[in-house]
């Protein structure tokens, strides 16, 4: 990243890289002082070589390897089945592909949870082993030892507030959460101790928008919104929603910017089509 002070006063932060070997990282630093100057954090997930490098060479800031790999990857109903082995796999092949971009990633239900020992020990197996920048996991004051613990051994936390889908069998549905003031006291509170025990960042998903731009106004760190509303200093979605690869999954809050979904069936077809005519290979496609 590159800042420039132009002749009207106004600072530019470049996202986009001129080649991969003057591309800047980004660190946590960078999206603090994304904060600071105002400038909307821009993230997304990946779960593979291919697509990372993608993500990476159009600019993005931050790339999350998300549990979600449990849905878009594996078909899973929850985020719930997938293993640390699973996400370091995932993590390790998106690492490969980044020269620029953030790369942080969620740590997998039951393995941190209730034993911030054992959490450390998880984050340094995805730190050692899949060459991230940082993780991620889900919680509140229930999990503030383990961001002290872990944040001890130098390991960067993003948190994750609001609708936290490891939690989805306790909460029983999807639908909004802090909508009333007991709950959203209570994100408030948490949103304050992760800042307070060291988180670079928080994830803030499906919350009213007035109840995110507060609590994004209220910190000094930044907040990544997913449902969230404007107000948030960043927005995140899962790729595979953002790029129309999913289309059974239609939340308000996911914006469709491509149908790779019709342009993979109808290049399929057109490929079964050709093969079935000997339209392919063609004589220069042959040796
Ligand atoms: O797993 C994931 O993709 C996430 C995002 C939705 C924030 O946690």
């Amino acid at each position: 990243m590159q800042t420039t002070d132009h002749a009207n006063g106004i600072m530019c932060i470049e996202t986009t890289p001129t080649s991969p070997t003057e591309a800047k990282r980004v660190t946590t630093q960078t999206l603090q002082e994304l904060k600071v100057a105002g400038i909307p954090i821009a993230m997304l997930t990946a779960y593979d070589y291919t697509s990372a490098r993608l993500l990476d060479q159009a600019g993005i800031d931050v790339i999350l390897v998300g549990d979600s790999a449990s849905n878009v990857m594996a078909g899973h109903e929850t985020t719930l089945p997938i293993t640390l082995d699973q996400m370091i796999y995932h993590a390790q092949c998106t690492v490969r592909g980044v020269g620029r971009a953030l790369v942080i990633v969620d740590l997998p239900f039951g393995s941190y949870q209730g034993n911030s020992r054992k959490a450390l020990e998880t984050a340094i197996q995805v730190m050692k082993e899949t060459g991230a920048h940082g993780v991620k996991f889900e919680g509140g004051a229930s999990v503030k030892d383990t961001i002290l613990r872990i944040l001890d051994a130098g390991i960067p936390v993003m948190g994750h507030l609001g609708l936290t889908p490891q939690s989805i069998y306790r909460f029983g549905t999807y639908r909004v959460r802090a909508r009333d003031e007991d709950e959203a006291s209570v994100l408030r509170k948490d949103a304050q101790l992760l800042e307070e025990a060291g988180a670079f960042a928080i994830v803030l998903e499906k919350i009213p928008a007035v109840l995110a731009e507060e609590v994004s106004k209220s910190l000094k760190i930044p907040t990544i919104g997913i449902g969230a509303g404007v107000g948030c200093d960043g927005q995140v979605l899962v790729t595979h929603d953002a790029l129309g690869l999913t289309t059974d999954f239609n939340p308000r809050f996911v914006r469709r910017y491509a149908r790779l979904d019709e342009s993979i069936r109808s290049a399929v077809k057109q490929y079964i089509s050709d093969v079935r005519n000997r339209d392919f290979p063609s004589e220069e496609e042959s040796y």
